[in-house]
């Protein structure tokens, strides 16, 4: 557990509301507004002239909203009901916490975990909008629900929306986007020592190539890696900009005008070596599906195939059998399949979504369902 970990329980935010100094504004929801979330969305900046202060903010190098993804699909999985328990392992805006929450009602309890401090803000208000019990614990999801499974809670939901909030790609300042001029820098966790800037100063050529070719699918990885190196060797790698001009300079023309900005492949590649994203996923999901009770749901939506997969082949190995060779006559492995999965194949954005937020165009989703009788932890 990061030493950064920190718990809030409703109180605490509560207490924070009262009027703490510094504290952000926090926002109270209006009797009757609560079963709209899109009305509070937009009170929230999410849509309408509210979303003009977002792009306006988006603007000013500030942190604007995320349109949660998929939700309407998620919800109709998830399916909470009032007095359940749920744990969002990527609570980001809130903005499908918030939807979870509301039909959790008042004897339920949402659990909501992040690594960013904007995250922990952002909660703060939420305390506001809803009845049912909420903690949050700014911490690695992998770290968190560990944490919680000592302390043997038990969930009928787990949840993970993967990857960047766009609040954390539209601060320029953070350096995840390859758009803006900006330091390097790429941390979820901003206290977290280590940075894009540490990575391309201090690992050497071969490691920064393997990085690229795995987490980016990098076809010019060593080429990008090499460069790289050269350009340390003289002059720091400081911004992003600086990394964008060294990853041109190493492809060749006709890359560098094909589909997609040729560096988006290296971006993705260091931002997930930086935060490490898939150790954190391999290491969460059993954690997550252990502190499920028989009947409970555990969903994953992912932006790309590394993720996709694992989530894939995480449920897939539960929804699994007998794995005795073919021509045994009976099963003496005894091994029962832990779950349904819900998604025959995921769930990807429809056309009405993509046209609203272009950036649900890579999300996939995909579910399964603890069966009765599935091992306990
Ligand atoms: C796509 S956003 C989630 C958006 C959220 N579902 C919403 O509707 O507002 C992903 C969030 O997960 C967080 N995150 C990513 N990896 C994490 C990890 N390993 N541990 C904790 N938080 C993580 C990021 O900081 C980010 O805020």
């Amino acid at each position: 557990m990061s030493t950064a970990a920190i718990e809030l329980d409703r109180s605490a935010a509560q207490a924070r509301e009262g009027g703490e100094g510094g504290a952000p504004a926090l926002t109270r929801r209006k009797r009757g507004a609560g079963s709209d979330p899109a009305r509070r969305r937009r009170s929230r900046g999410g849509a309408g002239p509210g979303a003009r202060r977002g792009q306006a903010a988006r603007a000013a190098g500030e942190a604007g909203t995320h349109t949660p993804v998929l939700a309407a699909e998620l919800l109709e999985l998830l399916d909470p009901r009032a007095g359940r328990c749920a744990i969002d392992c990527t609570f980001g805006d809130g903005g499908h916490a918030r939807m979870v929450a509301e039909r959790l009602g008042a004897g339920g309890t949402l659990v909501a975990i992040d690594r960013d401090p904007l995250a922990e803000e952002r909660f703060s208000s939420l305390a506001g909008e809803t009845d049912c019990s909420l903690r949050f614990i700014r911490a690695g999801y992998a770290e968190a629900l560990e944490l919680l499974l000592a302390e043997g809670l038990r969930a009928d939901i787990a949840y993970f929306d993967l990857g960047m909030s766009s609040m954390q790609v539209d601060t320029r300042e953070r350096g995840f986007s390859y758009s803006y001029d900006a330091p390097l820098d790429m941390r979820m966790d901003p206290t977290q020592p280590f940075s894009a800037r540490e990575l391309l100063a201090d690992w050497d050529e071969r490691r920064i190539a393997h990085a690229l070719r795995e987490y980016g699918e990098e076809r010019y990885s060593r080429q990008i890696a090499r460069a790289i190196v050269q350009r340390r060797e003289h002059t720091p790698l400081l911004s992003t900009q600086e990394l964008v001009e060294t990853i041109a300079s190493a492809i060749p023309a006709p890359a560098r005008f094909g589909a997609g900005h040729p560096a988006k492949r290296t971006f993705q590649a260091l931002r997930i070596a930086v935060n490490e994203e898939l150790d954190q996923l391999e290491r969460a999901l059993p954690s997550a599906w252990a502190l499920l009770r028989e009947g409970g749901v555990l969903a994953a939506i992912s932006f790309h195939s590394l993720e996709d997969r694992r989530v894939k082949g995480f449920i897939g190995e539960l929804a699994r059998g007998c794995v005795c060779p073919p021509d045994l006559p009976v099963c003496v492995c005894g091994r029962e399949p832990q779950a349904t999965v819900l998604t025959r194949r995921s769930i990807t954005a429809s056309a009405a979504e993509l046209d609203r937020n272009p950036r649900a165009a890579s999300a996939r989703l995909r579910a399964a369902r603890k069966l009765t009788g599935a091992p306990q932890a």
